[in-house]
């Protein structure tokens, strides 16, 4: 298969994935991500948006100066300022790109931008030469492009393209079309604007009507050779078109869609596990893919027929998106070198000090658990390594309570380097001890969601919290694994509290949608 059938896969999961409600992540988080994202073979890593925060752009400054082998991208409006700034936090890059867009669509122009048609198509004209005076590597997005007046989105197109923009993108920036007329609009715009053939055209769907995937495969099929999705579809509203669906769609259904894409599709599973980790969204049980259940046979005939041949009720083997097939790993006793090795295996290369942090951790849950699963490995090490607890950091929380006493919770937390314990009570222990981290660290958002789930199986499995807080307006989330669920619980809240004060820290000033 010539290079003509492959397609770059574009993924946005730190820029329009992280604009959703709760998703922000922290600078060290998002680097985390964008070394696996490296790791699962992205062409392009859409890093922020680097007008909209200092923290934003400190971020994709970072993540250009870190990862090499795929392409960076920063997303600017279409104006000076954007791409100035965009370019600076790019330029370190292996291979830098600019994102440049700007809507096309009536609506927009009419209530958002209140412009007109010829004027949009001065805007166009004037940035992307402007970014090409920093980089060949333009992207142009015509925002609402589904949306848009079909000749005058070819107007649009040619603008940019004679503009210099090398790649053009069609995003169905709210969720509204349908397969059969996105390659119609794919088509149209490959018959109607002369030079298309030497660009890259790009599509960007949105899932508001759940039909992302199915419409980017469609234009895919017309000739669309970027496509941008996130991991576990994360993004604005309903979300964005998930980078597992299209890749496994391209490649289980190979024989209808004659595509390639240079992911590493066993890497699937340990991104998304990843992404949720961070972000503390967790994904649903029945997503396609990386869901809890995507590979459960619950009916005792479809066990059966699994048992018999895999392929009675399976179209995918699990292992090819890095579901791991042996769950049951480690033991209590487990030495130091099988520890290692497993870790190995997540892409974890710690150093001696860390190392022995993280044995010495996994002996404890090993004293608690009697198997330990590969699961339970992730959210130890997970805890430990890949969020950031930099403000907030959990030493201990023990409580007392019971059907006769009011509970009461201490927590020991070290705040900015210093050691703080508090006691409360409350009207049970997880309400004792959030009292008490409120207390300590000064926050007191709104809880607005408390979710227990259980990691593991057994009656010692880990149970993991999920939690979501709301303080004037900023939302996070966030996770926190052990086998006390009220451990847990505090951990999760400590986890939401310090991307709390990040976010306060480090305020958006914009987002792509908000102009
Ligand atoms: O959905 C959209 O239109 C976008 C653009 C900024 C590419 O995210
Ligand atoms: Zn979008």
């Amino acid at each position: 298969m010539g290079s003509d059938n492959m397609v770059k896969i574009f993924d946005t999961t730190l820029r329009d994935g992280e604009q959703a409600p709760g998703c922000g992540m922290t600078a060290e988080e998002k680097l985390r991500v964008a070394h696996q994202l490296e790791k699962l073979g992205v062409d392009v890593i859409e890093a922020g948006f680097p007008i909209s925060s200092e923290g934003d752009f400190e971020s994709v400054k970072v993540i250009a100066e870190k990862i090499r082998g795929c392409e960076i991208a920063g997303l600017c409006r279409a104006n000076f300022n954007d791409i100035d700034r965009g370019w600076e936090a790019v330029r370190n890059a292996e291979y830098p790109r600019i994102h440049t867009f700007i809507a096309t669509s009536d609506i927009h122009l009419k209530h958002k931008l209140r412009k007109s048609r010829d004027e949009v198509l001065e805007i166009i004209s004037t940035a992307v030469k402007h970014a090409r005076h920093y980089t060949e590597n333009v992207e142009f997005s015509c925002e609402d492009a589904t949306r848009t007046d079909l000749d005058y989105l070819c107007r649009a197109v040619d603008v940019a393209v004679r503009s210099g923009a090398r790649i053009i993108n069609i995003p169905d920036t709210v969720g509204y079309t349908v397969p059969e007329e996105f390659a119609s609009i794919i088509r149209t715009l490959k018959e109607k604007v002369p030079g298309l053939d030497d660009i890259i055209l790009s599509v960007h769907c949105h899932n508001d009507l759940g039909l992302a995937v199915a419409n980017s495969i469609s234009a895919i099929r017309e000739g669309a050779r970027q496509v941008e999705c996130t991991i576990n579809g994360l993004g604005e509203r309903a979300g964005n078109a998930s980078l597992e669906e299209i890749v496994m769609g391209l490649k289980v259904r190979n024989d209808r869609n004659p595509f390639k894409t240079r992911i590493h599709t066993e890497q699937l599973y340990p991104t998304s596990r990843l992404v949720s980790q961070v972000t503390g969204v967790n994904v649903q049980p029945n997503k396609a893919i990386v869901g809890a259940n995507a590979f459960a046979h619950e009916a005792g005939i479809h066990q059966d027929g699994v048992l018999k041949e895999r392929i009675t009720y399976e179209i995918m083997d699990p292992e090819e998106v890095g579901i791991p097939s042996n769950k049951l790993i480690l033991g209590k006793h487990s030495g130091r070198h099988a520890f290692k090795d497993r870790l190995e295996d997540y892409g974890y290369f710690l150093d001696d000090k860390a190392f022995e942090n993280a044995f010495k951790k996994f002996k404890d849950l090993a004293d608690k658990k009697k198997y330990v699963f590969d699961e339970d490995i992730e959210a130890l090490i997970s805890e430990e390594f890949v969020r950031s607890s930099d403000f907030y950091k959990l030493i201990s929380a023990n409580y007392s309570g019971g059907s006769d006493m009011q509970p009461v919770a201490t927590v020991k937390l070290l705040i900015d380097g210093k050691e703080v314990t508090i006691s409360e009570s409350g009207d049970g222990p997880v309400d004792a001890a959030y009292q008490a981290v409120s207390k300590a660290t000064g926050l007191n958002p709104t809880l607005e969601n408390y979710v227990v789930a259980s990691i593991t199986e057994g009656i010692d499995a880990q149970g993991e919290v999920t939690v979501r807080v709301e303080d004037e307006g900023v939302i996070t989330q966030g996770q926190g694994s052990n086998t006390d669920i009220v451990v847990a619980s505090v951990k999760a809240y400590v986890n939401a509290l310090n991307k709390l004060r990040w976010r306060k820290e480090h305020p958006k000033r914009v987002t792509s949608q908000g102009m």
